[in-house]
């Protein structure tokens, strides 16, 4: 492993300040997003779900940025306050499925899937910062996923299919919005030594994983 001598240098602290910048704003808008979401969750385990996740987001982002400092890597938002707006405004108007879908498994499980993936690249003080959030982010697409199997097994089973087949279609649509909102994306992360394409295809699979896991029925 080299990877010692690649993380020692001035490039790459830069190229993962940016990508720990990003993770960290992703995670200060899903604790947002989520607080948003207790007022109108439809009942008590969700809205305690959603609550711990608010205090799970929120210290991750603490734990983020306490290391950030140390790296000494400028903390430059990689995101617009419109773009911010734009975000939380997404997640706003959707209704309870559509947002179970949006936050749990494409922004939760595939955004954990291509973090997971820099985590052998990183050195060790980045890698034992992403450790507890990583940790905390499976707790967050369990809940998520089988929310959503509760909610699917109340369905007529064509409207289940139904709902199954557009899983991949609002998933690109929101991977297409992230991208015009980071058209670098492909770059920071080979500016870390990341093999994009192989980043990519992960994603791809992991999808197909979580789509197939949220379509099986619940255990009786
Ligand atoms: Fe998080
Ligand atoms: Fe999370």
């Amino acid at each position: 492993m080299n990877t010692s001598r690649h993380t020692d240098t001035d490039d790459y602290r830069t190229a993962m300040g940016k990508l720990l910048v990003l993770y960290t704003h992703a995670d200060d808008l899903i604790m947002r997003a989520c607080a948003e979401r207790i007022a109108t969750a439809p009942d008590e385990p969700a809205r305690l779900a959603l609550a711990k996740q608010v205090g799970d987001e929120s210290r991750h982002v603490a734990i983020q940025r306490a290391w950030m400092e140390k790296f000494c890597t400028a903390a430059t938002p990689v995101l617009s306050s419109t773009q911010e707006s734009a975000i939380l405004d997404h997640f706003r108007k959707l209704d309870w499925l559509d947002f179970l879908t949006d936050m749990y498994l494409c922004v939760e499980a595939l955004g954990s899937d291509a973090v997971e993936k820099i985590v052998p690249l990183a050195d060790p003080g980045t890698r034992e910062s992403l450790h507890i959030p990583l940790q905390d982010e499976l707790d967050h697409i369990d809940f998520g996923i089988s929310r959503l199997q509760q909610e699917l097994a109340k369905m007529p089973s064509e409207k289940r299919k139904e709902f199954l087949a557009r899983i991949p279609g609002r998933i690109e649509s929101l991977y297409r919005v992230f991208q015009k909102m980071n058209p670098n994306i492909r770059e920071m992360f080979e500016a870390v030594g990341a093999d994009y394409d192989e980043i990519r295809r992960s994603v791809l699979k992991r999808r197909e994983e979580v789509i197939e896991e949220t379509g099986r029925p619940l255990a009786a």
